[in-house]
């Protein structure tokens, strides 16, 4: 989509008043509450704002949950009548709640999610799609609090890497050789031109500099490589029998950098052959080659060099429940938040491939209907996880016109957690998951938002094989339509 002059500046105008809020705040030493998502980029939004309001001297608190509901936001309103909440990456799918539980609360919602409702009168709104700005592939939620961070001061530009990682992580790298497009490519060009990212077309394989040619191949999720994600062994030999690369040179491993172009291609070609061989469509081959976003400013073993491998980590301290580490090190921390980040990286790296071996051991466990893959994750796959499992899962089931419905059981809650996804080619046909499974949702009073090609859903434990048919069908009616109506 292109992006108009007019809708940026109405945009870039909304975040400006988003600022002077946050300023007339800070100047009567007033507190701020800022309430985020728990996953990469509600991290990194919370990171950039929080970053923002250190460097003017703001009294802030951070909260990060797994959604808004009438509990979280029940708990907001309790915290202090006078303060400013700022929610980031949530809040534009639920303004008729905030409306009810927080009237006459001054309020700033940072977010890139389909808006539903009406903006309560108090509150400064800016979201992308409020000005016809594509909100799934061209700005993310770290990216809307970026541009209020920018608004604030000029010197909080070096955030836009923060805002980066945001948008990976959140997967809006949906343009030409997995770039991100849009606002997105602005703020990256503002990191680019502080000298603190580059980016090239490569193998886009995490830890591509410095790690052993077999781990990254094992450390690769997206797309999915069945039989070498996240097995290392497999990887091993794969690349020895299959590729003709020895990973070890008189006592040293070999890193992704130390291969030949030519070896480079022989590389991808086996894994084209061996993604073939499973039956997956070639497209997905082609995934493993794009624009690499490189924080050049950091050290090149950490995970936080790489601007999507960042975005792993943080999804792993969010969903291993302990965001606060995300947070700080969006904020600059690194020495003991960083160290303890990564051991919550490999737990979660070694749980998704636990999850994925459970749901592959028996074939009703992802089940094909009509229209949509059920993927069944019950009390096994923890509620937090079942969002990365379903983005996983995307690139590598075989039919890509059937959207991903998975779902796990919230312990204690008598709910489910829904997490949908689709590839694009669905989003292009006009599905649009978000729209689909809020219906849905509320059919059995449950609640679903989000994306056209990502969305989520709370749904009752005793609705949920009603509410699987109630997409299947939905999802089937679109699709028809859509071919219909040309
Ligand atoms: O939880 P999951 O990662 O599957 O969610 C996909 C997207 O849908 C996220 O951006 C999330 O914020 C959004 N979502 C939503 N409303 C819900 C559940 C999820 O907007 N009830
Ligand atoms: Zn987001």
């Amino acid at each position: 989509m292109t992006v108009k002059k007019k809708q940026i500046n109405d945009l870039l105008k909304s975040a400006s008043e988003a600022a002077n809020l946050i300023r007339e705040y800070i100047e009567e030493e007033k507190t701020i509450h800022v309430a985020s998502h728990y996953d990469a980029d509600g991290l990194a939004a919370a990171g950039v704002i929080g970053k923002s309001l250190v460097r003017l001297g703001g009294r802030f608190r951070v909260r990060i949950e797994r959604w808004l509901d009438e509990n979280v936001v029940d708990g907001i309103a309790t915290a202090g009548k006078t303060a400013l909440t700022i929610f980031t990456d949530f809040g534009s799918g639920d303004l008729n709640l905030l409306g009810e539980r927080l009237s006459n609360r001054r309020a700033i919602i940072l977010d890139h999610h389909q808006p539903v409702g009406e903006t309560p009168s108090a509150f400064v709104h800016v979201n992308p799609h409020l000005h016809g700005i594509d909100g799934s592939r061209d700005l993310s939620g770290a990216g809307v609090a970026y541009l209020v961070a920018k608004a604030l001061d000029k010197t909080n530009v070096d955030l836009a890497c923060v805002a980066t990682v945001g948008a990976l992580g959140d997967l809006q790298d949906k343009y030409g050789k997995r770039g991100l497009g849009g606002i997105n490519e602005t703020i990256v060009e503002d990191a680019v031109s502080s000298g603190l990212l580059k980016y090239e077309t490569d193998l886009l394989f995490f830890g591509r500099e410095t790690r052993p040619i077999h781990k990254v191949l094992a450390f690769t999720t997206n797309p999915f490589i069945p039989g070498i994600s996240g097995e290392e062994d497999a990887s091993y030999a794969f690349l020895v029998q299959r590729v003709g690369i020895k990973p070890k040179s008189k006592d040293k491993w070999l890193a992704l950098r130390d291969l030949s172009e030519e070896e480079k291609k022989k590389l991808f070609s086996a894994i084209a052959d061996h993604l073939a061989s499973k039956g997956l469509p070639s497209d997905i081959a082609l995934r493993l080659i794009g624009n690499v976003y490189t924080l050049t400013q950091e050290e090149p073993w950490t995970p936080l060099r790489d601007a999507r491998e960042f975005a792993v980590l943080l999804n792993a301290t969010g969903r291993m429940e302990e965001p606060s580490l995300g947070v700080a090190i969006c904020m600059g921390d690194r020495a003991a938040a960083l160290e303890r980040a990564n051991t919550m990286l490999v737990e979660y790296r070694r749980t998704i491939t636990k999850c994925l071996n459970w749901l592959n051991e028996k074939p009703s466990r992802i089940q094909e209907l009509n229209s949509i893959y059920v993927v069944r994750g019950e009390n096994f796959i923890h509620e937090n996880l079942i969002g990365t499992v379903s983005s996983i899962l995307s690139t590598s089931l075989p039919k890509h016109e059937k959207p991903i419905i998975a779902y796990s059981a919230v312990s204690g809650e008598g709910l489910i957690k829904v997490s949908a996804r689709a590839l694009d080619i669905l989003a292009d046909r006009g599905l649009n998951l978000g729209e689909i499974l809020r219906i849905a949702a509320e059919k059995y009073s449950g609640k679903g938002g989000g994306h056209d090609v990502a969305a989520g859903a709370q749904v009752p434990i005793e609705s949920m094989e009603s509410f699987v048919e109630l997409v299947n069908e939905l999802v089937k009616k679109r699709l028809e339509e859509k071919q219909l109506g040309g």
